[in-house]
């Protein structure tokens, strides 16, 4: 592994620890500028200033500045400058040899994007003469691509049968040293997959799906992982359980919508897929207005996750819908036009609070990664945090590389 650097692409040891404290005070510093449901606002709650300074940016402003983390801090950065002062990896630490170098035979089905955070990753896995385990592998086309760079023995454990067939059936083809287990990582069977002399991967595993990792390798002592955490609010527990002694004293609270925020940054929303947003959280907020008037309650009522096609209706089909499902009797339908201006106006409201809200996305998933590097750390490994791709490739691009202490040089 390369060394670490000052500019904060590579933590060292020493430093993981002192930004976990830094970050976690910052995200508790300003808990009331991130951790609240925008749906139950009715006006921006903040300082003049700063509420003058989201009135005065159009939908569009709003909607490019929350795409750019440079132009987000050109913005706001002024309110909080703590957040300058964070690393927050956007970029990847070093850039692996061009994609093309992939033979096309090997790289053949997996789409661009996957592919080239697939060499990425690969870049930063040192070599070493130890089996190697793919957790959650999906076709196991990380794990197929290593076996032929590295020559590496590798075991690829996956859940769903199809994926794990189709995976063996192009090891076979190409004549590589990679199997298939099909396993659930969440049972007990799970136990026996990991090892002492072993190297573990782990790209994009969901979040109870890498705390189990976590949990079985350090229990046997795995010597090295190399793991790109994703999805942290897919876990059982509503509230979130850190796991180093060192995230449990800071006393930050985080519920599992509090994790949700934490991977909602989309790199790659299109243009039609962004208008249709607007349209599903419109009509969200203009029917809950209609039901506030039905019913006298005030407090937002949640629909639960609906299709698209709702959404691309009429709203008044979309109405009966919401209410039906929330067991709401309707009179006849009174005019829906200013409640469709209401919803429209609570619309903007609402990206004026995520424009503030999600400058804390990013410091939320730091701490969230940090947690896990102390708790690999607290359990006897070295440690370290970098981007392995930069955040346009894919938003989860934090990866960390723990190493048992007796075994240093992998
Ligand atoms: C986000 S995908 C990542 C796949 C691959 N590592 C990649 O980066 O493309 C997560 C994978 O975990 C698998 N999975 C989900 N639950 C699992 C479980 N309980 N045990 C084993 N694998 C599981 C899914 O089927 C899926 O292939």
């Amino acid at each position: 592994m390369p060394a670490a650097t000052e500019n904060g692409q590579y933590l060292s040891a020493a430093a993981i620890p002192a930004l976990l404290k830094q970050v976690a005070d910052v995200l508790k510093r300003y808990r009331h500028y991130w951790q609240f449901s925008p749906m139950e606002c009715r006006a921006l709650p903040w300082q003049a200033e700063l509420n003058a300074q989201l009135h005065g940016l159009s939908l569009d402003e709003l909607a490019t500045i929350d795409q750019s983390p440079a132009l987000q801090l050109a913005h706001f950065g002024d309110f909080f400058p703590e957040l300058t002062r964070l690393p927050l990896f956007w970029q990847a630490a070093s850039q692996a040899a061009s994609v093309a170098k992939t033979p096309f035979w090997l790289s053949n089905g997996i789409n661009g994007r996957k592919l080239e955070q697939i060499q990425q990753f690969c870049h930063f896995i040192p070599q070493s003469n130890l089996p190697v385990l793919e957790w959650c592998a999906g076709k196991g086309h990380l794990g197929r691509l290593h076996a032929a760079a590295a020559k590496a023995q590798v075991t690829s454990v996956e859940w769903q049968a199809v994926l794990c067939a189709e995976g063996q059936q192009l090891a076979r083809q190409f004549q590589l040293p990679q199997r298939f287990v099909q396993a659930d990582v969440l049972s007990a069977e799970a136990e026996t997959l990991l090892q002492a002399k072993q190297q573990v991967l782990a790209l994009h595993a969901c979040g109870q799906l890498h705390l189990r990792l976590l949990e079985l390798a350090t229990q046997v002592g795995t010597a090295a992982l190399q793991l790109v955490p994703c999805c942290y609010h897919l876990i059982p527990h509503e509230q979130y359980q850190p796991l180093s002694s060192l995230a449990q004293r800071t006393g930050l609270i985080l519920s599992r919508q509090d994790l949700k925020m934490a991977v909602q940054g989309q790199v790659t929303a299109g243009e039609r897929i962004a208008r249709l947003r607007q349209t599903e959280v419109t009509w969200r907020l203009a029917y809950d207005m209609l039901r506030h008037n039905l019913t006298g309650i005030s407090q937002y009522q949640p629909l639960p996750s609906l299709a698209k096609h709702w959404f691309s209706g009429h709203f008044a089909d979309f109405v009966a819908h919401a209410a039906a499902l929330q067991q709401l009797e309707l009179p006849e339908l009174p005019d829906l036009t200013p409640y469709l201006t209401e919803g429209a106006e609570r619309y903007m409201l609402q990206q004026r609070l995520d424009a503030v809200r999600h400058l804390f996305r990013r410091p939320l998933e730091l701490y969230l990664v940090l947690d896990r590097a102390v708790f690999l750390q607290e359990q006897g490994y070295q440690v370290q945090l970098f981007a392995f791709c930069d955040y346009q490739l894919t938003p989860r691009n934090f990866c960390l590389h723990a190493t048992r202490a007796e075994n240093p040089s992998i």
